[in-house]
């Protein structure tokens, strides 16, 4: 029986990127679909849930992607309200790679740490990255400000992450370098997960912060969104804080997003949002270093 792949994607022309690690997770073949929503998506589900008898149904799995988290998250939804009974299967929510993402950087900062009680300020976080980034380092117990250059779209957001997690986010407005730098003045830990290719703060304004210990960057487009960090940085110490760059932290994203696929295909009841796949991600941290958190 082939494991087979459906990547529904909320763009009209789905990501490659997601195609060929589906292919790398374990799927023997995989079929995108480009500008699904979730009023069309009836047929596609029933296709999917309807084709195999029970013990093969896990051998058919479901991706939602796409650029747009909350477009991907309403597709994700509507999927699982056509399961009904055992007629359903495993089903993955990844828009840009927010889940695998976020869950890679924050499973590396909360490594042979607790990062409960710490400070946090997510640079940029309204994007899909940010999002997740910020309600796992929440669910970690960290108080997370989360910063973008629109006070209303910055609090909207919040306000939905607050809704659906059950978390709670400080929005600050920050559209320039200063009052970036002014965002991060306290924080224990910065993420930044801007727009590739944009530097938003920079060096001197990071370099002598006396409370911080833990920086990532997101951006693996040069020049880095945090001046100053190497996109290879895993755990570099730099400035007194340890680092991880985009690609340091990124060989885990890969990785636990292969990993995912590959569980996909284990059942046929498996959903994989934030939560789930933060889990994997912390799993697979522990099991990296010989079993000891
Ligand atoms: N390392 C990895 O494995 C990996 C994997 C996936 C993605 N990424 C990277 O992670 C980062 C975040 O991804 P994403 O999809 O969440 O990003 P995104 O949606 O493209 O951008 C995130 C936020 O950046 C802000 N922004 C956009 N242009 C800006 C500008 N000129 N100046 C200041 N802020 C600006 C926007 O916030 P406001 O409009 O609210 O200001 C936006 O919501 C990207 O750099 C992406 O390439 C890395």
């Amino acid at each position: 029986m082939k494991n087979l792949l459906y990547q529904w994607d909320t763009d009209a022309l789905p990501s490659v990127f997601d195609s060929v690690v589906a292919y790398d997770g374990g799927a023997d073949h995989v079929i995108p679909y480009g500008g699904v929503t979730p009023d069309r998506v009836g047929p596609l589900v029933e296709g999917a849930i309807f084709t195999r008898g029970p013990k093969d149904k896990r051998h058919t799995a479901i991706f939602v992607g796409g650029s747009d988290l909350s477009a991907g998250a309403a597709l994700f939804k509507a999927v699982q309200e056509r399961f009904f009974g055992k007629f359903r299967v495993s089903l993955m929510l990844d828009s840009n790679g927010a889940n695998t993402t976020a869950a890679a950087c924050v499973a590396l900062l909360s490594s042979g740490r607790s990062l409960a009680g710490m400070t946090a300020t997510v640079l940029a976080g309204t994007g899909p990255v940010g999002q997740r980034a910020a309600v796992m380092l929440a669910r970690e117990g960290v108080s997370v400000t989360l910063t973008g250059r629109q006070m209303e779209k910055t609090r909207t957001v919040c306000d939905a992450l607050e809704r659906q997690f059950d978390v709670r986010l400080d929005a600050v407005a920050a559209p320039d370098s200063d009052s970036r730098a002014k965002a991060v003045v306290s924080a224990n830990i910065i993420i930044s997960t801007g727009a590739a290719g944009v530097v938003l703060l920079e060096e001197r304004h990071w370099s002598g912060l006396p409370k911080l210990q833990l920086v990532a960057d997101a951006n693996a487009t040069p020049p880095a969104g945090i001046e100053g960090v190497d996109m290879m940085d895993r755990g570099t110490q730099r400035h007194g804080a340890l680092v991880f760059g985009a690609i340091g932290f990124g060989t885990l994203k890969l990785a636990l997003h292969r990993a995912c696929v590959g569980k996909l295909f284990q059942q046929n009841d498996l959903v994989l949002d934030a939560t789930e796949i933060y889990a994997i991600a912390k799993e697979m941290v522990v099991q990296s270093q010989g079993g000891k958190s």
